[in-house]
């Protein structure tokens, strides 16, 4: 039988030589691409959402760290460090771990979901939350890289969006050639930029080296959250603030590349609010039957939106990324959309009583 060998070994002759030379991979990638009939018929559009959660440590960011401490490791390095809302830091800890580095990881006070934090301190990182937010996590994180021996795995170190373009690749090779518009939430906004380099490079656009495989590349839409949407606005964002603390961002280092990506693909970047958030992660929840964390439904928010507004041609073929499980941070499952718990029903261990309670005749 066959199993997925993890995205360096499958997509080897469309990544850097260096990042073969020692492969640490926990098998990450080969996600699945699924249909979202509920949210096709929401926007007469075609809907398929791709399940990040569904990697080794569930988010999308294994897809980057395997390149990242892949190469690390090949040139010798003995620890890592990264700033992180929290999915960062779970998939660095793992492949460090895998790898026999030390993982330094640095996390903005009380603003981490319970889920990634467990993760970190599982897999042995040294964990220290910094007092202060993600940004100011992340220059933190580069001056001591710069000025220590410790290697730098954010996604300003290249190696992590060579590693996360392979998601194109994937619904490329699934759908037959790319779709037309491509969702997804931004944050740090690295993903949206491997994602536009993956989609450039299966349409031959940057590399010629390598046949094309799509003949086309689709629209960018990436979605901010309401309260951490520098890039809509236009200028940082000195207290970030939304539920969707995946996403609490104020000023995203792969900015310029974000707009480049909306601006060449001829794509939007815009804000929904964290209310719209949560609408589409119930959506996603109940009726897709995927579970998401609220940053990771901010691509449907934004698809949704733009569906009303009517903003979404018919017909078209849309992929939304979903970016981390549900499970990470999961206690926006038991609210009410009123805000309020929710609460089981009890009842006694009698057939007649959970009938009665199911409303079974
Ligand atoms: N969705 C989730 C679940 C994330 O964890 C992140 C980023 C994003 C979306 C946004 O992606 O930063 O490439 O634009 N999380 C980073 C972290 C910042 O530290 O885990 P982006």
């Amino acid at each position: 039988a066959h199993q997925w060998r993890g995205v360096i070994t499958e997509y080897a002759d469309r990544l850097p030589a260096h990042v073969r030379e020692r492969v640490v991979t926990l098998g990450e990638g080969g996600t699945p691409l699924v249909a979202a009939p509920a949210l096709s018929e929401r926007t007469g559009a075609d809907v398929h959402v791709k399940v990040e959660g569904m990697n080794p440590t569930g988010s999308f960011k294994d897809r980057g760290m395997t390149t990242a401490i892949s190469a690390a490791a090949g040139r010798g390095a003995k620890a890592v460090v990264c700033a992180s809302t929290g999915n960062t830091s779970a998939s660095a800890a793992a492949y460090a771990t895998r790898a026999g580095m030390t993982c330094a990881v640095l996390v903005p006070d009380g603003k981490i979901a319970m889920g990634k934090l467990s993760q970190a301190i599982a897999h042995g990182a040294r964990l220290l939350q910094v007092d202060g937010n993600f940004d100011d996590c992340l220059v933190a994180a580069r001056k001591l890289a710069d000025v220590y021996p410790v290697e730098l795995v954010n996604s300003v170190n290249p190696d992590r969006i060579e590693g996360q373009k392979t998601a194109a690749f994937e619904i490329v090779d699934v759908l037959g050639d790319a779709p037309d518009i491509h969702c997804l939430p931004v944050g740090n906004a690295g993903n949206i930029t491997a994602y536009w380099k993956g989609y450039r490079e299966y349409a031959g656009l940057d590399d010629a080296s390598l046949p094309a495989v799509a003949t086309r590349t689709p629209q960018m839409w990436g979605f901010q959250a309401a309260g951490a949407a520098p890039i809509v606005k236009g200028h940082p964002v000195d207290e970030p603030d939304t539920i969707a603390t995946a996403i609490r961002i104020g000023n995203p280092a792969s900015w310029e590349q974000a707009t480049h990506a909306r601006d060449t693909s001829g794509g939007v970047i815009e804000a929904v609010s964290d209310e719209q958030i949560l609408a589409a992660h119930r959506i996603l929840s109940a009726e897709v039957g995927v579970f998401v964390e609220p940053a990771s439904a901010a691509g449907v928010a934004g698809l949704l939106a733009r569906a009303e507004r009517g903003l979404v041609p018919a017909g078209a073929r849309v992929v939304v990324t979903v970016t981390g499980h549900g499970l990470k941070d999961p206690q926006w499952a038991l609210r009410t959309p009123e805000g309020g718990d929710v609460e089981p029903t009890r009842v006694s261990a009698d057939v007649v009583s959970i009938a009665d309670a199911l409303g079974l005749d």
